[in-house]
């Protein structure tokens, strides 16, 4: 039986349209379901939208329509966006689905049985677009600590989640999982806000209806954050253990923003406590894009269009460069001169070249047909060996979601490679019929070496990879898993004269 590797995305709010810092998350996501896959791993990558709440129902009111006519419009954005971003999602989760609200009311019920839910009167300041309560100590000029915005003082009757009980609980979890909540700086975050003591929660609201009911109290709908986190196990088919959920819960990561840390390793965990059931893994929380040194807002008109982007420089270049800009983890800075400049790099230069010298110095030498190897010299022993061990570097910094330092890791096996031709000087042996064994052996290791490079480009770029292997006359479908070792290409394959895989980019294009 292959081990399985569950992860989600956050589901993202329909009252805003897709952007790079949602591509961002997604993408990530889907360069490590994409790696897992390869590893051999049963794979269950979930994503989906967010489509409840004050906001949305506002939002709708603006547009003249429906919250769920809404949901629909921008639903299919999000759904259309990772089409195009070559997203290899499991399932798309919507909250408005019938599943979900089952699965929700379940959770619910089971917590209230408990006796952790009970009914109380809320009073405290709001704030609306973050749909948060805070107290009169947390409000910073009595406007919301976390976007800046007006707040209002609010009363009402409310369904309270014990949360407070379950404050030792979750310290206690944490210390026992050093792994939990990723990057480690952001632990001690968390760590010191439970310290500070947990409030119990509001979970209901009674000052709009788009949302799901709670319970036999249909005055009530449950609050967003209740409804959006259970996503991650509705998706699976909660309560019915027999699904996909026996299978994949807990989950391996929730992979996020930094914004939305404390909902899920707070919140989350602590619904769970109290329901009985496993807690996730890992929560790993990203950093977040400023736009040319700003941050993005609709106000500044400098919000990023994925769209737009990969039109004009291609899904693999964005997909490239967002992994590999940024330590995963840290925030960045998105810039167009920062792109053209990696893609003429890393992309035109480094990788495009290699592929393209490697094959081109086949057909000319060869006839395009792939030369059996001789004996290995020092330069091809030491150069050989460089493989394995990066091969398994990538794989700890994989599952450490260092995704830039994979990319870097992968790179210098690219830098390996070219100066591997520049060491070896094909174009010299090829003078000489009696080094002609010996500029086989180099050809045979040049296009081994790009088979294992395209292997390992694949789950982040994946057409490049699968091109490349073509070229190679390998199996587009091929993984790491059962194929990671040197010496697979057979002596003798067909190896095309590839065409530029990244043509340059001018500056001012
Ligand atoms: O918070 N840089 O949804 P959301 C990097 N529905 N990432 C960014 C970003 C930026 N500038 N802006 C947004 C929600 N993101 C809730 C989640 S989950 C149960 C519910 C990414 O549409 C980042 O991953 O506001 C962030 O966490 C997410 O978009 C927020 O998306």
């Amino acid at each position: 039986m292959s081990q399985r590797f569950y992860l989600t995305t956050p589901i993202y709010y329909v009252n805003d349209v897709p952007h790079i810092g949602h591509a961002y998350t997604t993408l990530a996501c889907d360069a490590l379901a994409r790696y897992k896959r390869a590893r051999g791993f049963e794979v269950f990558f979930l994503t989906g939208t967010d489509e409840h709440g004050q906001k949305v129902e506002k939002a709708a009111q603006a547009k003249g329509e429906t919250p769920l006519e809404l949901a629909d419009r921008v639903m299919k954005r999000f759904q259309a966006l990772w089409e195009k971003l070559n997203i290899s999602h499991s399932d798309f989760i919507r909250t408005s689905q019938e599943r979900h609200k089952k699965g929700v009311r379940h959770l619910f019920e089971n917590i209230q049985a408990k006796g952790d839910i009970y009914l109380g009167a809320y009073e405290d300041w709001y704030c609306t677009p973050c749909e948060s309560f805070w107290t009169e100590t947390q409000l910073m000029d009595g406007n919301c600590p976390d976007c800046g915005r007006p707040t209002q003082k609010l009363a009402e009757p409310s369904y309270f989640f014990r949360m407070s009980k379950y404050q030792q609980a979750l310290l206690d979890h944490i210390e026992a999982h050093p792994d939990f909540i990723q990057p480690r700086s952001r632990r001690n975050e968390i760590v010191s806000f439970v310290k500070e003591g947990l409030r119990d929660l509001s979970i209901s609201r009674t000052t709009f209806s788009w949302g799901i009911p709670v319970p036999n109290d249909p005055e009530h709908v449950i609050y967003v954050w209740f409804d959006a986190l259970t996503n991650y196990i509705t998706a699976l088919g909660y309560p019915d253990e027999l699904g996909n959920y026996g299978k994949f819960w807990p989950v391996d990561v929730h992979v996020i923003g930094k914004d939305i840390l404390r909902f899920h390793t707070v919140y989350w965990p602590t619904f769970l406590l109290a329901a009985g059931l496993p807690l996730p893994k890992k929560v790993f929380a990203h950093g977040w894009w400023t736009v040319e040194g700003q941050k993005m807002s609709k106000s500044l008109q400098n919000v990023v269009e994925p769209n737009m982007l990969v039109d004009k420089y291609g899904v693999d270049a964005i997909r490239y460069f967002l992994l590999r800009e940024v330590p995963f983890g840290l925030d960045g800075d998105f810039s167009q001169n920062a792109l053209v400049h990696r893609i003429n790099a890393d992309l035109a230069n480094d990788l495009g070249n290699l592929v393209s010298r490697s094959t081109a110095m086949v057909n000319k030498y060869f006839g395009g047909t792939l030369p059996a190897p001789a004996a290995a010299d020092a330069t091809d022993t030491a150069f050989l060996a460089r493989f394995p061990q990066a091969i398994a570097t990538v794989d700890e910094q994989m599952n450490d979601l260092a995704f830039n330092k994979a990319l870097q890791t992968v790179w210098e096996l690219v830098g390996a490679a070219n100066k591997y031709i520049d060491d070896t000087a094909p174009w010299t042996l090829a003078k000489d019929e009696a080094l002609r064994p010996r500029l086989a052996t180099v050809m045979y290791n040049l296009c081994e070496a790009v088979r294992l490079i395209a292997l390992l480009v694949k789950p982040f770029m994946p057409e490049t990879g699968a091109k490349i292997l073509a070229i190679l006359g390998c199996d587009r479908e091929s993984q790491l898993d059962g194929h990671d070792s040197w010496g697979e290409l057979r002596p003798g394959t067909a190896i095309e004269k590839a065409a530029p895989l990244f043509p340059r980019i001018e500056a001012n294009s």
